[in-house]
C-alpha cells in the first residue's frame, strides 16, 4: 500500500524523505515521488518505478534542496503506474501526498469541472482532491483542508503543502495511519514509526480528522475547526536495528528466526502464577464465562491462525467456532448478537477487510477482541478488547513470525477460556501453559534442525508448476498456511486440501513426479494420511511428509521426511509450521525471486 512521509527541520530534506520512503518500502509500491520547498517554491521530483530509479532521475535532473517537504511511495489504484499517476499531485497552489483511496472522487471531478476547474493531468483520485483542496484554498488551510474533509468519502492519509506557505506541512487523517514523529528541532509525518527510528523514537498518534501542522522543527496539532489539540507524545520500543535485517539476507528469513523471541515476549506478560492471564487486555475468568459462540474473522495468514485456533478452542473449551474470510464475513449478514465474541486477528490492524468486519460487529451485541502486532492500529484502537502480539515489525510481506504469534496467542485464549468454563482443571490448565512457555526453546531447536533438509528439498520443487498441500484435523488447518507462503513467494501454484477429500475430485490431477507435500503431525489420525500418501504416491507424486521425529512413518513411505520435535499433539502446529515456511523461503531464493517483496502483493491492504 501507499507510504507517506513529510519533514521539517535543519537536515536536507530530500535525503531524509528518501530514507524514510525506504523504511515503507515493504508496504508494496510501484513508484515514488517528494515534493520539497526550495527557495520558498514547491519542487516536484516523482517517478515510476522503485525509490532507486527516483534517485536516479533526481541525479541527471536535479535534486531538490531544501529542508521542508513530503514524500510519497505508491501502490496505484486509479490508474496504471506512471510517471504522472505517481504522487505528489497539485492543484494550482497545494500540492498532495495521498494514502488511501478516495471513493467519490467521480462527483467531486464533476463538481470541480462543471466549476471550470479543468486542469487533470493524472487518472488518479488523489489529484481530485489536491484540485478540491486549491478549490477551496483562500489563503486559510484549515479552513480549506475542514472543506475538503467535508467533501470527501473514504479512508486516506494527506500530506499537504501550500505554495504560499513556505518550510510548513499540513497532514490530516481519516482510516489510513498516519503517525507524527518528534525528534530535536525536527517533525516528521510517516505512516509507519519504522521509518522516523533512524532519526527519532518520539511520535504522536495522530486520530481520525485530526490536522497535524510542521512547523520550525516541531508538531502542532488542531481539529477541523481549528481547536488546539494537546497530544500524548509516545515513545517507540522497537530500535532502528530490528526494523534492519540484522546479516541475515532476507527479512523473511531473519523473522523465521526471530519467531523463539516473539513466542517469548507475546506469552511470558500474559503468564501469571503459571496459569494464562489475560486481564490486562481486558479479558477476565467473568467475561469469558458468558461466551456462548466464537467466531474468528481474518485475512490471509491471519485467518488460518483462526483456523488452528478453531480446532484447539473447541476442542478445549468446547465453545463453537466459526472462522471468516473478512471479505466474505462483512457481507453475508452474519448471525451474531449478544453472548457472541467476534475475534479479529491481523497483523498490521489495518487491513480493510477486517476493519470493516470490526465495525459492522461494533453495531450488534457481539462482543470485540483484536489480536494486531502494530501499537495503535485502528482495529487496536477500535476493538472492545485488545491482545497485541509483540513480534516486533513484520517487514517481508509474507508473514512468519506474526502468524506464530498469532498461534501462541490462540493457546492462551483456549486455555484460559477452557478453565474458565470449567471444561479443563487447574491441574490440565497449568501443564498446557507451562507446554507454551517451553516453545521458545522448541522452536529454535526446529529452525536449526530441519534447515538443511528444507534447503535441500526445495531444489526439487523449483522446477514444477503446482503442487499439492495435504493433511487432516489440524493438520489441514497448517496445509493451508503451508500452501499459501509458497505460493506467494514461489510463485508455484499451490492448493491445500483435507487429505480425505483427496478422492473426491483433486487425486486426478496427480502426474508423475508431481509434489504433495504431507502434514502428519497428529498421531491419532496418522494410519489414514499414510493411507493417503500411499495413493499419490502410487499415481507418481513426488511425496514430502513433515511427522514428528518418533512418527511410526518408515523412511520408504515417503520420498522426503521432514521429521521435527515431537511435542504435544495439540502445539504441533507451532513446531510443523517451520519447516512449511522454510520450504516456501528456500524454494523462492532458489527460483531468484524478490523473497522480501513478492510481485502484486502489498504487506498491508489497506484498501478493499
Ligand atoms: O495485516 P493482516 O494480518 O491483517 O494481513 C492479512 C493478510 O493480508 C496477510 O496475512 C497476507 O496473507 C500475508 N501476505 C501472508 O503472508
Amino acid at each position: 500500500m501507499c507510504g507517506i512521509v513529510g519533514y521539517v527541520g535543519p537536515r536536507d530534506c530530500t535525503d531524509v524523505l528518501i530514507s524514510a520512503l525506504a523504511k515503507l518500502e515493504y508496504r508494496g509500491y510501484d513508484s515514488a515521488g517528494i515534493a520539497v520547498f526550495e527557495n520558498g517554491k514547491i519542487e516536484v521530483a516523482k517517478s515510476k518505478g522503485r525509490l532507486s530509479d527516483l534517485v536516479e532521475k533526481m541525479e541527471k535532473e536535479g535534486k531538490p534542496q531544501g529542508h521542508a517537504g513530503i514524500g510519497h511511495t505508491r501502490w496505484a489504484t486509479h490508474g496504471e503506474p506512471s510517471d504522472i499517476n505517481s504522487h505528489p499531485h497539485s492543484g494550482r497552489r497545494v500540492t498532495i501526498v495521498h494514502n488511501g483511496i478516495i471513493e467519490n472522487y467521480k462527483q467531486i471531478k464533476q463538481f470541480l469541472i462543471d466549476n471550470e476547474r479543468t486542469e487533470f493531468l493524472s487518472d488518479t483520485d488523489t489529484e481530485v482532491v489536491a484540485q478540491l483542496l486549491d478549490f477551496y484554498y483562500n489563503g486559510d488551510p484549515i479552513r480549506a483542508i475542514r472543506r475538503t474533509l467535508h467533501e470527501v468519502r473514504g479512508s486516506f492519509a494527506l500530506g499537504i503543502v501550500f505554495a504560499d506557505r513556505p518550510e510548513t506541512i499540513y497532514a490530516v487523517r481519516r482510516e489510513s495511519p498516519l503517525i507524527v514523529g518528534q525528534g530535536k528541532g525536527e517533525a516528521f509525518i510517516a505512516s509507519d514509526v519504522p521509518a522516523i527510528l533512524k532519526y527519532t523514537k518520539d511520535y504522536y498518534l495522530l486520530e481520525h480528522n485530526e490536522i497535524v501542522i510542521l512547523k520550525n522543527g516541531s508538531a502542532s496539532f488542531c481539529t477541523m475547526h481549528g481547536r488546539v489539540i494537546d497530544k500524548e507524545l509516545k515513545t517507540a520500543d522497537w530500535d532502528e536495528d530490528s526494523a534492519e535485517k540484522g546479516g541475515y539476507p532476507h527479512f523473511m528469513i531473519k523473522e523465521i528466526h526471530e519467531q523463539p523471541t516473539a513466542v517469548k515476549m507475546t506469552v511470558t506478560p500474559r503468564i501469571e502464577d503459571g496459569l494464562p492471564d489475560l486481564s490486562e487486555c481486558g479479558i477476565t475468568p467473568e467475561t469469558l464465562k458468558d461466551i456462548n459462540n466464537v467466531f474468528i474473522v481474518a485475512c490471509g495468514t491471519a485467518m488460518h491462525a483462526g483456523m488452528v485456533g478453531k480446532y484447539v478452542i473447541e476442542k478445549l473449551a468446547r465453545v463453537s467456532v466459526t472462522v471468516d474470510i473478512a471479505s466474505e464475513f462483512r457481507y453475508r449478514n452474519p448471525l451474531i448478537g449478544k453472548g457472541d465474541l467476534v475475534i479479529i486477528i491481523s497483523q498490521s490492524g489495518e487491513t480493510a477487510d477486517s476493519k470493516a468486519v470490526l465495525r459492522l460487529v461494533k453495531e450488534t451485541e457481539a462482543k470485540t477482541l483484536a489480536i494486531v502486532n502494530v501499537k495503535g492500529s485502528s482495529i487496536a484502537r477500535e476493538a472492545d478488547m485488545v491482545i497485541y502480539t509483540h513480534a516486533g515489525p513484520e517487514i517481508a510481506v509474507a508473514s512468519t513470525k506474526a502468524y506464530m504469534v498469532q498461534l501462541a496467542v490462540m493457546y492462551l485464549f483456549a486455555f484460559e477460556l477452557a478453565y474458565a468454563k470449567g471444561r479443563i482443571d487447574e491441574a490440565k490448565c497449568r501443564d498446557l501453559t507451562d507446554q507454551l512457555i517451553k516453545m521458545p526453546a522448541i522452536i529454535e531447536k526446529t529452525v536449526n534442525s530441519v534447515v538443511d533438509d528444507c534447503q535441500y528439498i526445495s531444489t526439487k520443487l523449483i522446477s514444477t508448476s503446482s503442487l499439492l498441500y495435504i493433511g487432516r484435523g489440524l493438520d489441514y488447518a497448517l496445509s493451508m498456511e503451508g500452501s499459501l507462503k509458497l505460493k506467494e513467494i514461489s510463485y508455484i501454484h499451490s492448493e491445500s486440501y483435507a487429505a480425505g477429500e483427496l478422492k473426491h475430485g483433486t487425486i486426478s490431477l496427480i502426474t508423475e513426479g508431481m509434489p504433495v507435500i504431507a502434514v502428519a503431525t497428529q498421531n491419532t489420525l496418522l494410519e489414514k494420511t499414510i493411507s493417503n500418501i500411499e495413493e499419490v504416491k502410487a499415481r507418481g507424486a513426488m511425496t514430502v511428509v513433515i511427522c514428528d521425529e518418533e512418527a511410526d512413518i518408515g523412511e520408504e513411505a515417503a520420498d522426503y521426511l521432514i521429521r521435527i520435535p515431537k511435542i504435544a499433539e495439540m502445539l504441533m502446529p507451532m513446531v510443523a509450521t517451520v519447516p512449511m515456511q522454510l520450504l516456501a523461503y528456500y524454494t523462492s531464493v532458489n527460483k531468484g525471486n524478490d523473497v522480501d517483496r513478492p510481485r502484486n502483493l502489498a504487506k498491508s491492504v489497506t484498501v478493499e
